[in-house]
């Protein structure tokens, strides 16, 4: 049910502090420690190498998801689109973990290659929001997203549950392996959750961005560097899905090896600085598009902001600026799709789930 919301999307988007301290307290023991199925840990532990295969914004989800396995829990990971997996399968190492991360646990695509690599015998995590899903019931283990359902098209509270989850995930694996480590990702997932509830109560801010930025822009780009480049993918798809502007995230070192010749007078850019370690070099791309005539709309983290900053986030843990940093972008699309009147839940051309190949 909606309630007294216009849009499942919104609601979606405000729910998200809820869905942190649900995801908190379903991962947590009595003694405040990390409560996860011992069978996962187990694979976690015993495995050389992971591939996640995902698609759309579940594909973004791991993109991040390879960075919290990579730093905390040092197994190399590999992330792949899962349509594409087949035609150019990677060489697998001799103990593969295959972790799938679906909101629906049916799409079609990530469920050929479920079933190719139980056909090689390999063991298989799901980490969907549907627990009862055929990519569920079909994988050996299954983390619960507890995002509640989601039914908006353009998919929201289940990237930051995914993302949530993976750190929760990626945090026990490093424990289980003895790895030493100063991060508590419940505690630190209770910052996000109240720097998401910041963010969602700021819609009239976002709102007046979009009139400034995007009223009538037929295209937008979305730059970052590291993690925030990732979190630009899933803020470009977002905007291009439900308001049909069309978008791309890009690496911001990138630019100047062929996008940049896109810029032109009035041109939307929006740049995510959220980590400290590239916020130079952000800036320095910044001023790359506004010396071209770009309209630049900067979003950065406190104590990275700068004066002509449109809009600042709160701070937390630099692991999980993704969580916090994808808010005012989900909100930005949110707005300009209204603004130009599209049907935000539900736009053309688009399933919820897609359950062919
Ligand atoms: C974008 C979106 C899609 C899905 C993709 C995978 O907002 O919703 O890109 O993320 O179709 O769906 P799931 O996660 O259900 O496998």
């Amino acid at each position: 049910e909606k309630g007294t919301y216009s849009h499942f999307m919104l609601k979606e988007i405000d729910e998200q502090p809820f869905v942190m301290r649900k995801i908190i307290h379903e991962y947590q023991t009595e003694n405040n420690e990390l409560k996860l199925d011992a069978n996962v840990r187990q694979a976690m532990k015993v495995c050389d190498r992971i591939y996640i295969i995902a698609a759309g914004t579940s594909y973004h989800a791991g993109l991040v998801g390879k960075e919290f396995i990579e730093k905390l829990a040092h197994i190399p990971v590999e992330v792949h689109i899962a349509s594409e997996f087949s035609y150019n399968m990677p060489l697998l190492s001799e103990k593969p973990l295959f972790i799938f991360i679906s909101q629906s646990g049916e799409t079609a695509d990530s469920r050929a290659v479920l079933v190719k690599i139980k056909e090689l015998g390999h063991p298989a995590l799901t980490i969907t929001n549907v627990p009862g899903s055929t990519l569920s019931r079909e994988a050996d283990y299954t983390l619960n997203l507890y995002a509640g359902p989601e039914i908006a098209v353009a998919s929201t509270k289940a990237y930051t549950a995914q993302l949530a989850v993976l750190a929760i995930l990626a945090v026990d694996t490093a424990k289980a392996k003895g790895l030493d480590l100063d991060f508590d990702p419940l505690q630190e997932l209770a910052i996000v959750a109240n720097a998401m509830e910041v963010l969602t109560d700021q819609k009239e801010a976002i709102e007046d961005l979009v009139r400034e930025y995007l009223g009538t822009t037929r295209n937008a780009f979305f730059i970052g560097r590291s993690t925030d480049y990732h979190v630009c993918m899933e803020g470009a798809l977002k905007l291009k899905e439900i308001s049909y502007i069309q978008a791309e995230g890009f690496a911001g070192g990138e630019l100047k090896h062929g996008t940049i010749a896109l810029i032109e007078e009035g041109t939307p850019v929006i740049a995510l600085a959220s980590q400290d370690n590239v916020n130079y070099s952000i800036r320095g791309n910044v001023q790359e598009v506004v010396a071209r005539g770009a309209n630049a709309l900067v979003i950065s983290m406190k104590g990275l902001e700068q004066d002509t900053d449109a809009f600042v986030i709160p701070h937390v843990h630099e692991l999980l600026t993704p969580l916090v940093s994808v808010v005012p972008l989900q909100l930005l699309a949110y707005y300009a799709a209204l603004h130009r009147d599209c049907d935000v839940d539900k736009p053309r051309n688009l399933a919820k789930s897609v359950t062919v190949e």
